[in-house]
């Protein structure tokens, strides 16, 4: 059976694979429901003009090997941390995102968590399915107001952003720290940039947002939590690795900060000894950015960027742009 030049690494929605098919003819995907082991990814991408990829795909050095000469790895999220994009930019390969198309979703879920920790919603929720519900209490199931607290953004891009601006209905005080100074949630929302120790230790809800790079591996650290006060809650919808999850488990065990609503892990999708045992953490698999359009809005762009670069045309995303020159 002839291959076709497309590899698409897991199973997406119709609308990115039905445009593959429009524009390149045959594409080849994933048969099965689960990511691929290293071993069968290699085999699978071995001399394909394009490769669609997924963020549970390991696009290194000897990937790159066995593709051969393909000209883009078109990644099915806005996270690249998976891929040697410094490699693949040394070989001349465009390296592909979805920006944009996901970011009030991850913003939502952001929110989920944070009103789920605060209000207890899961925990109520298992309590009353138990049948512990025995009438209105006076002192049952309390949580924290979100109304008027502090919300701290650690990396002021697109989808910080976004949780910013959601909190307007909720009157708070908005803190971000980023490299740069953030216009819009200044001018919008009277919203200070801090230092890092500073959005730490006066959040009440720190809502992380930045990429997962060499630089932010572990940025919140052991240290950067015990600053924060034992009524916070702590939200990360970026990549777990962002946080030492170790440190994480024994703040929350001792009870040094209050919560923590978590939709991504350090190691993925293994959780850390103990996690999954606290009754004050939150726990979603990965979901930022999991609504029926919004995968659709990412399927479209994701093939829509392996289209551009095999048809010679600059991607609408591209995370390497000075391969398009060479
Ligand atoms: C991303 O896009 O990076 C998310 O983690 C998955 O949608």
């Amino acid at each position: 059976m002839s291959r076709s030049s497309v590899y698409v690494t897991r199973r997406i929605p119709d609308a990115g694979i039905e445009l593959l098919r429009e524009r390149l003819g045959a594409v080849d995907v994933n048969p099965h429901d689960r990511t691929l082991t290293h071993g069968e990814l290699l085999e699978a991408v071995r001399h394909r003009d394009g490769v669609l990829c997924q963020l549970g795909d390991r696009i290194d050095a000897e990937l790159m090997d066995a593709v051969g000469d393909c000209r883009v790895f078109s990644n099915y999220a806005v996270g690249y941390d998976n891929i040697d994009v410094a490699e693949a930019t040394r070989r001349g390969i465009a390296v592909c995102n979805t920006p944009g198309v996901l970011t009030d979703t991850t913003a939502e879920l952001a929110w989920a968590l944070l009103f789920a920790v605060a209000r207890r919603i899961v925990e109520a929720d298992g309590f009353t399915r138990a049948g512990k519900f025995a009438g209105w209490a006076p002192m049952m199931m309390l949580g924290v107001d979100v109304t008027g607290k502090t919300l701290g953004i650690l990396g002021a891009g697109r989808i910080g952003t976004a949780v910013a601006l959601k909190s307007k209905g909720f009157g708070m005080t908005v803190l971000y720290a980023d490299v740069q100074p953030n216009a819009i949630l200044e001018e919008q929302l009277g919203a200070r940039r801090v230092d890092v120790g500073t959005l730490f230790s006066e959040s009440d809800f720190i809502s992380v947002h930045v990429p997962l790079t060499a630089e932010t591996r572990h940025l919140v650290d052991e240290g950067l939590l015990s600053l924060m006060k034992p009524t916070a809650c702590l939200i990360n919808t970026s990549r777990g690795a962002v946080v030492d999850e170790k440190a994480l488990v024994r703040c929350l065990a001792e009870r040094r900060i209050a919560g923590a609503g978590l939709d991504v892990f350090e190691e993925e999708p293994a959780l850390s000894a103990g996690l999954a045992g606290l009754p004050n953490v939150v726990l979603t698999p990965h979901i930022g950015s999991a609504t029926v359009e919004t995968r659709s809005r990412m399927a479209a762009l994701a093939a829509g960027n392996l289209i551009a670069v095999l048809e010679g045309r600059r991607p609408d995303h591209i995370v390497n742009p000075e391969v398009l020159s060479t």
